[in-house]
């Protein structure tokens, strides 16, 4: 998985030295409330591991799952996924799964435009190397979340059931 770097931040696979800052960010409730059908706080550092070891296995030439970190000191402050998005049950699977751009930001880290940052960069490599739409799915009451998607341009296409088996609010974007 390539490194991608921003004025500010750097994006790099997951390493398991990266373990308790997973654990630090996705045991805490205001981060992971609105991931799914049914949002779970990690418990275990072994959990940490785990879930780093199915992150690096996304290995891809567009989609990737990164950890976001300051080029200051590299220290990090959240994680960024580009990946084929889960469709709900009973969706029909027709073509090619759509791909689906994610960000969940340690609280720490809220308030300093690192997730659009993080993002942009993201979406411009993607469409670089040629892909041909991005979307973004997101909780209704995540208005953080939906304002990043406002601040990266994405097109708002109102409410959808399609994905994860609940309701969301679907965001897209095409190249330019
Ligand atoms: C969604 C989430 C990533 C949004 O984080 P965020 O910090 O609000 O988003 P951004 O990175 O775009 O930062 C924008 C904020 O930084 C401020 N900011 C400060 N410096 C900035 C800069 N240089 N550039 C841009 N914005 C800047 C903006 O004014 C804005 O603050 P405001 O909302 O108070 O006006 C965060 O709330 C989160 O991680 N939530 C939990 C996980 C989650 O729900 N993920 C989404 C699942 S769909």
């Amino acid at each position: 998985m390539r490194i991608l770097t921003s004025d500010r931040l750097l994006l790099r696979p997951w390493r398991d030295d990266d373990a308790d800052f997973l654990l630090d960010l996705e045991s805490r409730w205001e981060v992971v409330r609105f991931l799914g059908a049914h949002p779970t706080t990690m418990r275990t550092r072994e959990d940490a591991l785990a879930s780093i070891a199915r992150r690096r296995a996304l290995d891809h030439p567009i989609h990737g799952i990164w950890v976001i970190t300051t080029v200051t000191d590299g220290r990090p402050v959240g994680n960024l996924l580009l990946k084929p998005i889960p469709l709900s049950a009973g969706e029909p699977s027709g073509g090619p799964a759509d791909v689906e751009i994610g960000w969940h930001l340690h609280p720490d880290a809220w308030g300093h435009g690192y997730a659009t940052e993080a993002a942009d960069l993201v979406l411009g490599d993607a469409f670089r190397l040629g892909l041909p739409k991005v979307i973004a799915v997101t909780d209704p009451g995540n208005l953080a979340s939906q304002a990043v998607c406002r601040r990266l341009g994405m097109t708002d296409l109102g409410r959808t059931t399609k994905y994860y088996d609940s309701p969301n609010r679907l965001f897209a974007k095409l190249p330019r």
